[in-house]
Parts: C-alpha cells; sequence; structure tokens
C-alpha cells in the first residue's frame, strides 16, 4: 500500500467502525447495508441480519462519501448507481436516490484474500476434475470463452482461475468497470473505466479502453464483465487475432448468453444486418461456461456448451459438451452432477501437438475428433 492508500485506509476503516468486525471476519463474504440500522451480512452463504448499526445515517453517508472519495468519485456527482472499491480491494456496490427508494444502500463484496483456484473450484465441487481438464485445453488452445452466468453466482472467480491457464509469455490486457480480477500474470496490462466528475468532464468507458487497449497490442483480451456496447467490438477482436479472449456476461443460459450479446452488440450503433452479426457472433465465441448459484449460497458450472457456425436457418446452434445431469450418489441419493454429454469437442481436432499432449486419458474422448 502506498501513502494515499494507507490514509484511506484508516479513514475509511474509522467511518466503517460500526461493521468493522465483519470487515475483518474472513467468514464474512459480503456486508449488506440497506440503512444506517438495517445491516446484513453473508456467511457461508447465508444471509443474516446483525444487531450493527452506525450512530446515525449522517454519520452512514459519510462512510459513504469516503469510500467515493477513495476511487476519485464524489457524492456531487448526481450518480446513483455506482461502483467503488475499498483500499483492500473489496467491491462496494452503492445505490442512491432516486433510484433507491429508501436512501443509501450499500454492498460490500469482500476481497478475496486468497483467491479461488481451479483445484480449490474442484475440490469445492464447483466443477469435475474431468470438465476442469477440458477448460484447461480450451484456455491453452485459445478458445475464446464467455462465463456465464447470474448475479453473484461466482463468474469473475471462475474466470480468474481460469485465466492462470494462459501461457506465461502472452501478453493480457484486463479491462473493467471496477478492478476487481487478480490476474497472477507477469505480461499484464490492467484498465479501469472511470465515471465522470461533476462537470460530465474525463469520462472513459470500457469502450475507449478496448480500442485503445487493441493499440496496446495484447494476444489476448480480458473483459471482467460485457455489459453493453463493447460487445461489438470485442467480438470483433476475437474474430481478428486475438483468440483466446475470456470475459463474463449476466445470462441464465448459454442460448440467453448469445442472445444477450447481440442485444448488446446492437447497443454499440453500428448498423449491421441480424445475420451477418448472428455469424459473427457464433464464430467469435467457442466456449460458453454456464454458472449457477443455489440454495445455501454453493456455485456450480451447470453447463459447458460450443457454439457452432451460424445454422441455415440463422439460429445458433449450440453443442452441449457438459451439462448436470443426475448421478447414483454412493449413499443410494440421487445428486446432480457436472457430466459429459458424450458429446466430441468441436476444437479438439484443431489442437497442436503440445496441446494435445495436455490431453489426459480422461478428457480425451472429449477432444477427440469426431467421426465423420
Ligand atoms: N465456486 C465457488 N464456490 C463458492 N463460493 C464462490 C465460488 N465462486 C465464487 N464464490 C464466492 O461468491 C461470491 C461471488 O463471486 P463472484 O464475484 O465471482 O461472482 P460474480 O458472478 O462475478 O458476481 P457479479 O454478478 O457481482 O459479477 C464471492 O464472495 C466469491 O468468493
Ligand atoms: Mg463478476
Amino acid at each position: 500500500m502506498d501513502g494515499r492508500h494507507q490514509i484511506f485506509d484508516r479513514t475509511i476503516r474509522h467511518y466503517l467502525a460500526p461493521v468493522g468486525e465483519y470487515l475483518d471476519d474472513a467468514t464474512v463474504t459480503e456486508v449488506m447495508i440497506n440503512r444506517s440500522d438495517e445491516i446484513f451480512i453473508e456467511r457461508h452463504g447465508e444471509l443474516t441480519r446483525t444487531a450493527a448499526r452506525f450512530a446515525d445515517a449522517e454519520s452512514y453517508e459519510a462512510a459513504v462519501n469516503n469510500i467515493l472519495q477513495f476511487t476519485g468519485k464524489s457524492a456531487l456527482d448526481n450518480q446513483p448507481l455506482i461502483d467503488s472499491r475499498l483500499p483492500d480491494g473489496s467491491r462496494v456496490h452503492i445505490a442512491r436516490t432516486p433510484c433507491a427508494r429508501h436512501g443509501t444502500v450499500m454492498t460490500i463484496r469482500k476481497f478475496a484474500k486468497a483467491t479461488l483456484d481451479m483445484d480449490w473450484l474442484v475440490e469445492l465441487g464447483s466443477l469435475t476434475e474431468q470438465a476442469r481438464q477440458y477448460l484447461t485445453i480450451a484456455v491453452r488452445a485459445e478458445q475464446n470463452l464467455l462465463v456465464a452466468g447470474g448475479t453473484s453466482s461466482g463468474k469473475t472467480s471462475l474466470l480468474n482461475a481460469l485465466s492462470t491457464y494462459v501461457p506465461a509469455d502472452q501478453r493480457i490486457v484486463v479491462i473493467e468497470d471496477s478492478a476487481e480480477l487478480q490476474l497472477q500474470k507477469e505480461h499484464l496490462i490492467s484498465l479501469e473505466s472511470r465515471l465522470p466528475d461533476r462537470y460530465g468532464r474525463g469520462a472513459v468507458g470500457i469502450r475507449e479502453l478496448f480500442r485503445s487497449s487493441l493499440r496496446l497490442r495484447p494476444d489476448r483480451i480480458i473483459i471482467g464483465e460485457v455489459r453493453g456496447g463493447e460487445a461489438l467490438d470485442m467480438i470483433q477482436a476475437m474474430t481478428s487475432g486475438h483468440g483466446g479472449s475470456m470475459g463474463t456476461l449476466h445470462a441464465d443460459n448459454p442460448r440467453d448468453a448469445l442472445s444477450r450479446l447481440e442485444t448488446m452488440a446492437m447497443m454499440s450503433q453500428v448498423e449491421l444486418p441480424l445475420h451477418a452479426l448472428r455469424a459473427q457472433i457464433s464464430s467469435a465465441i467457442d466456449v460458453i461456461v454456464q454458472m449457477t448459484r443455489h440454495v445455501g449460497g454453493q456455485r456450480r458450472v451447470t453447463q459447458i456448451s460450443e457454439v457452432e457456425p451460424l445454422g441455415d436457418d440463422g439460429q445458433y446452434r449450440l453443442r452441449d459438451i457438459f451439462n448436470i445431469q443426475e448421478v447414483d450418489g454412493e449413499d443410494s441419493q440421487n445428486s446432480m452432477q457436472l457430466t459429459w454429454t458424450s458429446e466430441r469437442s468441436g476444437f479438439g481436432m484443431y489442437l497442436r501437438p503440445e496441446e494435445r499432449a495436455l490431453v489426459t486419458e480422461l478428457t480425451g474422448p472429449i477432444m477427440e475428433s469426431r467421426p465423420q
């Protein structure tokens, strides 16, 4: 931490003293402040209301303003919905009037000190060893990959874990709305967007960052979350020499992910016939990994699909490689598990010899080229 960081760390800590014990408690993953006297926490995936409260509404507002200042945002900017960050990297979302009808709401998504890696995700049961191997090969083989899922389903965590499979000599540019990804990479450039100041100046959007990133000569581009017109730039970059790019996107299933991407690409104000856009999307995106948050807080990969060339009818075609199926549990109880569908991977046949060497006995059949 530099000096400025330390000062903010101390002042923000001071203002957030009422919830300090939860910020320090590693088992608490999220602190949700609905009002100065209504505070919930998430622990082991469960929400509970706490007895914590700010002295009054003013001291709560003071805390909010202090957090905004830390990321160069100001309470006077009249932005009702703001993403910010705490000095330790925890992510903060603030909703204020007029959007929040009962006053300022703030959620603090705590920065996981130890980021989840792939081994850990397998241990947690979030995906199977076989699916992990499939994804390793997909990343190494420079497949363009989207992680789809609902709010807080573990999209960003999975993307972060997947990025460790990018070879060390490749240059990555990361583009985010609020810096969240923790990529352990040498060849890394990290760009974060900016809101306008109170005079409406100085805004830098994801789309601008994206365009500038292309001049930074990345091998791969990682977009923390695709949510606007930058979708079209991303699709075009993916089909023109930036294979192995990745991002997350809010969607309920892989098909939904494609149609959302389509809708977002249309927000770019570039006129493109629908058929041409769909054709671009289906050639850009190779693999979609679906994350789901279950009741009780467990997060799991529930589907992995490959995107095939657009059908003659102009519709997307997906090939499901893994999905959730009922399996007989050891204790004779049926449970749902991520299972290979027996579909062969479409990119298996394009693997380079060194990538082929990665294919273990387990994933081998998935990657074999399909019989003609
Ligand atoms: N596989 C997992 N198992 C258990 N907990 C997880 C898993 N992945 C992520 N988490 C936890 O769930 C929370 C949300 O994770 P994450 O930020 O990755 O989700 P997200 O889908 O990107 O959320 P958002 O919709 O806000 O972008 C974090 O507290 C994270 O530590
Ligand atoms: Mg996320």
